[in-house]
């Protein structure tokens, strides 16, 4: 049995346990991207709740790729200084902390972008507004963005690197057929919808160096009419390790449908595990499994079959940020319900549990 709590290292980088937490926006960054103090507790929360690594929120590489307001940003030397306390923050309470960098794409809210752009143009109900199909300049440009967020990660002192590359953000758009139609080399079949990604890998391995540990986050499928089928979602992770990463989290769903709501029973949970059973019969680097993990029990079920070698949490860390120390301690689940309350509800405010009902935490569902 592989204990949710034994150590494992990914390349340079060791973790004391197997349970991260996987990417969430925290929306706790002032109007230039700078994050606020709110954000250090929130990490250093994490760390002394146990949790192995920390995947900070999507951060920004260029303004034209900002999500929403109170967004964190990596796009620009002013915001190392601030970056570098939080990842000093973050070692001196004995943490590790990967970065996830992204380019929001066509996923872009006019409130953070007066234009959304996207690989071709789209409109689509799901998102705010519809976007522009980007030049091949600003195309060549961005893959530049990307290679310099990640050269101010390293710099800051963060311990790696996670590239957003699910949930409908500009590499997902790149590798989906829904979204990319362009017909000049960026596009066409999955060797040319992946190449926006290889380039991108390329760049980003080229600005920190061989040994800097660096991930994915992938989107294997889309779940929408015409959009990346798994069995090319497959064939993508198949050609990552070729691309110079070290690990992939595997995700899917290009719209909303990423966090599942109403997780109740363990059949419910690990909604998301046939996708890293996928992976693994295609790559040797380690996978993280994401999406509706709740209990111990599936959590090491899945590791002992080698499913995954990593467990992800979002919303049971909102919830619950020391469950980590709570599932050793004896705790059978997360207290989570999955019911997706967890957005401000005002500016200002910050990602935080909203739920008034929760699991009973010692009961078994
Ligand atoms: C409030 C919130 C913010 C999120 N922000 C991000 C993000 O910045 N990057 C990302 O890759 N996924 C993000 N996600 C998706 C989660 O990382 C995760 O893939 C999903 O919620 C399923 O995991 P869970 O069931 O453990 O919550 C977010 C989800 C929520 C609920």
């Amino acid at each position: 049995m592989t204990d949710l709590f034994s150590s494992i290292n990914l390349g340079d980088l060791s973790l004391s346990n197997r349970l991260v937490r996987s990417a969430t926006a925290e929306r706790m960054a002032d109007e230039n991207g700078r994050p606020r103090g709110a954000l250090t507790d929130l990490y250093t929360g994490l760390v002394a709740g146990g949790v192995g690594l920390i995947i900070t929120g999507h951060m920004y590489i260029d303004p034209s790729g900002k999500c929403h307001p109170e967004m964190t940003g990596i796009h620009t030397d002013a915001l190392i200084p601030p970056l570098t306390a939080l990842a000093n923050a973050v070692h001196r309470s004995g943490g590790r902390v990967a970065v996830q960098i992204n380019h929001g794409g066509m996923q872009c809210s006019p409130e953070a972008v007066a234009e959304a752009v996207a690989p071709s143009h789209i409109e689509a109900d799901f998102l705010t507004q519809p976007a522009r199909a980007m030049r091949a300049d600003e195309i060549k440009a961005t893959i530049e963005a990307y290679a310099n967020a990640a050269r101010r990660a390293k710099l800051a002192g963060f311990d790696a690197v996670q590239l957003h590359g699910a949930h409908g953000y500009l590499i997902s758009q790149f590798l989906s057929p829904f979204t990319n139609r362009r017909n000049d080399g960026w596009g066409g079949d999955l060797e040319g919808r992946m190449r926006f990604l290889r380039e991108v890998c390329g760049a980003v391995r080229e600005a920190v160096g061989p040994a800097f540990p660096l991930f994915i986050k992938l989107g294997m499928f889309d779940g929408v009419d015409g959009g990346l089928a798994l069995e090319d979602g497959v064939q993508v992770v198949a050609a990552l390790e070729g691309m110079g990463l070290d690990g992939v989290e595997v995700s899917g769903g290009i719209d909303a449908t990423s966090s599942r709501t109403g997780i109740r029973s363990p059949e419910e949970e690990a909604y998301f595990r046939p996708l890293a059973q996928a992976a693994q019969t295609a790559t040797q680097l380690p996978v993280m499994l994401v999406g509706g993990l709740r209990s111990r029990a599936v959590m090491e079920e899945v590791l002992t079959s080698g499913d995954a070698q990593l467990i992800s949490l979002c919303r049971p860390l909102i919830c619950e940020p020391d469950l980590p120390l709570r599932l050793q301690a004896g705790q059978a689940r997360a207290a989570c319900i999955s019911a997706n309350r967890c957005w401000p509800r005002e500016p200002g405010e910050g990602i935080a549990c909203h739920c008034d009902v929760r699991v009973e935490p010692l009961g078994t569902y």
